[in-house]
């Protein structure tokens, strides 16, 4: 009896594999998005292939000290620094299935989070289906399926495949977001992005400027402030911050201006300032897609995105975590449910005009509220917790 089901299940599986109809994925990226979806995929035998540009998973979360670029010529992905720790608290960062170490404290180190991402991909032996070095260069549609051509990294190898769904975990914590400030170019002092901040060594008993009050301005703030002469933080920030900050800690409103020696702010004040860090947010970027995607794509949105994640226009595309002020990693993990759900079979979605109206909707209450439209991608008060056996879990749908 054994046997036989054996010899069924093994001619079944043949059977599947060379059926045209059963859809083949192609997952860009193996950071927590490409990694969960590749484990609810896998877990309804859906064929799928992750390509990651790199030779890591776990994207942002491996830090690498270098900045630039990569021995490959590759820009360095990952924004993460030295000294970071979850800004969030443990059990709004665990992969469903999954439980974060015990022993963990509340707000994990960014290296043991990054473990914890190693622990998930091997517990559910998700690395052999990771092309690394694999970089995405272009994605095309083309006769109802999307042709994917990716670069072998250092063979510079190309290669095109088609694939029935595309789902996009490629991250959008990468492309600086920079501001444009005048007299920058006269600035003699030096200027990085946030995106290249790794350690504070550099500005010790030096005069620093960090612009922005995001999380990563209040925490390189901090990280900064321990070792630099002076910490003059500009930003605009309505939050009232119970920061423990240090007495040589200057609070300013925006910059004004730049010359060779400082900074002007809006205020009219001036600060000598030696280094500046801009800690002003990433911008979106999908080099690799085409008009033939049909979304709109701007440094600061995506649209139109049916549930923050599916294309309208090409429903067969679906973008992960693209969602701001959020629990991003149970958000995503949500996500790839719903995706591998999708691709299943086991819903439809509604019709384009549906989902064109109901996105309609949510633009226009942005513009009758005075929002910009950046804010499409925001969950904020939209998540919703509840109890789930015995952990809090967050919902989205
Ligand atoms: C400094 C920092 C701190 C953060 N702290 C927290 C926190 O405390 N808590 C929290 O919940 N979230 C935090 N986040 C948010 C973080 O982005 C998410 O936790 C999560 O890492 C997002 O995963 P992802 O898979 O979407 O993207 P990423 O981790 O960015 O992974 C994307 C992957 O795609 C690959 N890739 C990109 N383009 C291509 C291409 N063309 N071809 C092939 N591969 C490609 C990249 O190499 C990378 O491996 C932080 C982010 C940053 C930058
Ligand atoms: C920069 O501006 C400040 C304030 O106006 C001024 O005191 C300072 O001398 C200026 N620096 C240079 C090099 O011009
Ligand atoms: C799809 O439906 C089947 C049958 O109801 C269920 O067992 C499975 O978990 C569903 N898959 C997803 C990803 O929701």
């Amino acid at each position: 009896m054994i046997k036989i089901t054996i010899v069924i299940c093994t001619i079944l599986q043949i059977y599947v594999m060379a059926d045209n109809s059963v859809p083949r994925v192609c997952i860009i990226g193996a950071g927590i998005a490409g990694l969960t979806s590749a484990k609810y995929l896998k877990e309804e035998r859906i064929s799928f292939t992750v390509l990651e540009a790199t030779k890591y998973i776990g994207g942002t979360w491996r830090y690498d000290e270098r900045v630039g670029v990569d021995e490959n010529g590759l820009p360095i992905h990952t924004s993460m620094y030295k000294h970071l720790r979850t800004n969030l608290p443990k059990p709004t960062m665990e992969l469903l299935g999954f439980p974060i170490p015990k022993e963990y404290p509340s707000f994990p180190t960014r290296e043991m989070y990054f473990n914890y991402i190693k622990a998930y991909a091997k517990l559910f032996d998700l690395e052999k289906y990771v092309k690394f070095l694999h970089y995405v260069v272009h994605v095309k549609r083309l006769q109802n399926k999307w042709r994917v051509k990716y670069k072998h990294i250092s063979s510079q190898a190309e290669y095109e495949e088609d694939y029935e769904y595309v789902i996009i975990g490629s991250g959008h914590h990468s492309t600086p977001n920079n501001p444009i400030i005048p007299g920058e170019k006269i600035f003699k002092g030096t200027i990085i992005h946030s995106h290249d901040y790794r350690v504070p060594d550099p500005y010790k008993y030096r005069r620093v400027l960090i612009v922005g009050a995001g999380p990563s301005g209040m925490d390189i703030s901090l990280d900064v402030a321990e070792v630099s002469k002076t910490l003059v933080h500009s930003h605009h920030s309505k939050v009232k911050f119970n920061t423990p900050f240090p007495p040589h800690y200057i609070k300013k409103p925006d910059i004004k201006e730049f010359n060779e020696t400082g900074v002007t702010f809006i205020d009219g004040s001036y600060e000598e300032i030696d280094d500046v860090i801009y800690c002003t947010g990433y911008q979106y970027s999908y080099p690799f897609l085409d008009e033939s995607s049909v979304l709109t794509i701007t440094p600061q949105s995506v649209t139109p995105l049916y549930k923050y994640m599916v294309n309208i226009n090409q429903p067969s595309m679906i973008f992960m975590g693209l969602i701001v002020r959020a629990c991003i990693v149970v958000a995503i993990d949500t996500q790839a449910r719903y995706a591998t759900a999708l691709i299943k079979g086991n819903f439809t979605l509604p019709s384009r005009k549906e989902m064109m109206a109901e996105w309609q909707r949510s633009v226009d209450a942005l513009r009758s509220s005075g929002r910009p439209i950046s804010h499409i991608h925001l969950l904020a008060e939209k998540e919703v917790f509840f109890e789930h056996k015995d952990r809090t879990r967050i919902s989205y749908f």
